[in-house]
């Protein structure tokens, strides 16, 4: 073998390892996006959205309206944490109010879920994001089980009934969810998104100057007095009531919320958001949102962000709540089909366009 052959082979080696390496690289980009096998990652929660969803919308709790306001902090929580959020007199937030279904174009009385969803600005550019459901507690203690749940409950095409094997195999994985089912058949339906409450739901350490950790979940409670519909109310509910109710109730005022922290004791379990908290634990109110003006979300606003409960200020962390660390994901991929297709020229309503999806 002459000198140059052995030269030429010898440069070969390094280029074959890296090509190895970088299909390395690429197989385990695949593996972790999910691109390879039937793996469920975060993006499989947003698996039954037919790809003739109207463009521009959230995948969920896609009709809603965009809210500004200011959160005015009591100071009391500062000993607990030192997000400025809580020191600071007053700060901005800009949210959204939603119903909870899929549809962007549906009846208000078609689901009992209510939402606020916000971002709080605080000095130091540090911004606090979170959504919050009506709901006191979530349906399972972990993400895989908004899977299940869905699956088991699917219509099946010859009874026109989902499949009671389906739905005993899920209870009896996750008999938790009778809980959320009994919660969902008695509680009432709250007939203005003024009345509500809203819960964070999942838990979050607020962390002192010292550096202790408190375990925390929070709620906003409304200053307005309760009301619910009675079922006839209900059925004869206008399509657009809640939200038009909102926009007459804000007509005549501001509305207003406290943000009560909760405080939990040892033994609450923190990673388990199926699971309420006992009524009696230490509660503080943090401060109170005012909200004076609301507008239509295909302005913009609150259209274009995501309202990811995972982006928390210096003074507040996330646990390790299961539902939590998914929603970041699942919230990223909705988010980015939604302003991808806005960018793309693909939306039309959503964006406040003449032409409708429904048209199309
Ligand atoms: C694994 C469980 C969950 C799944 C699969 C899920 C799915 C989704 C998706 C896809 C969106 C649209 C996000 C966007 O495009 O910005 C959304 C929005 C929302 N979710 Fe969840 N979610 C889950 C758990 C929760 C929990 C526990 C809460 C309440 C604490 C919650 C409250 C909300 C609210 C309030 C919105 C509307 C936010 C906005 O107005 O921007 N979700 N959800």
């Amino acid at each position: 073998m002459d000198k140059q052959k052995i030269k030429s082979k010898k440069a070969i080696i390094p280029l074959v390892c890296i090509g190895v390496l970088a299909a390395g690289l690429v197989l385990i980009f695949a593996w972790s996006a999910g691109w390879l096998g039937n793996r469920t990652t975060t993006a499989s929660f947003l698996k039954d959205i037919p790809d003739s969803f109207p463009a521009g919308y959230r995948r969920a709790h896609s009709k809603g309206i965009c809210f500004e306001g200011t959160f005015r902090s009591t100071g009391k929580l500062a000993p607990f944490s030192k997000a400025t959020v809580f020191s600071q007199d007053s700060s901005a937030v800009l949210g959204r109010f939603s119903i909870g279904t899929v549809d962007p174009f549906a009846a208000d009385n078609s689901t009992r879920t209510v939402s606020m969803a916000m971002m709080i600005s605080s000095e130091n550019n540090q911004q606090w994001r979170m959504k919050l459901n009506n709901h006191p507690f979530f349906v399972t203690h972990d993400a895989l089980g908004v899977i299940r749940r869905s699956d088991a409950y699917k219509i099946d095409s010859t009874t026109g009934k989902p499949n009671p094997a389906l739905v005993s195999a899920f209870l009896k994985d996750y008999p938790e969810a009778q809980n959320f089912i009994d919660w969902a058949d008695k509680a009432p339906w709250v007939n203005s998104f003024a009345v509500a409450e809203y819960n964070v739901i999942n838990a979050f350490y607020l962390i002192d100057s010292k550096g202790n950790k408190h375990a925390v979940r929070w709620s906003m409670r409304p200053h307005a007095p309760f009301s619910a519909w009675s079922k006839e109310e209900r059925e004869h509910a206008s399509h657009d009531f809640l939200f038009d109710d909102l926009k007459q109730r804000l007509d005549k005022g501001a509305l207003y919320w406290d943000l009560v922290m909760t405080f939990a004791e040892p033994g609450d379990e923190i990673e388990n958001p199926s699971k309420a908290w006992p009524a009696n634990r230490r509660h503080i109110v943090a401060g109170v949102l005012e909200i004076k003006r609301v507008f239509d979300q295909t302005e913009g606003g609150c259209r274009d962000i995501n309202f990811d409960p995972t982006k928390v200020p210096a003074g507040i962390e996330v646990s390790k709540d299961p539902v939590l660390t998914a929603r970041a994901g699942i919230y990223a991929h909705s988010y980015n089909a939604r302003v991808r297709e806005i960018g793309y020229g693909k939306a039309t309503d959503a964006i406040g366009k003449k032409e409708t999806s429904k048209d199309k």
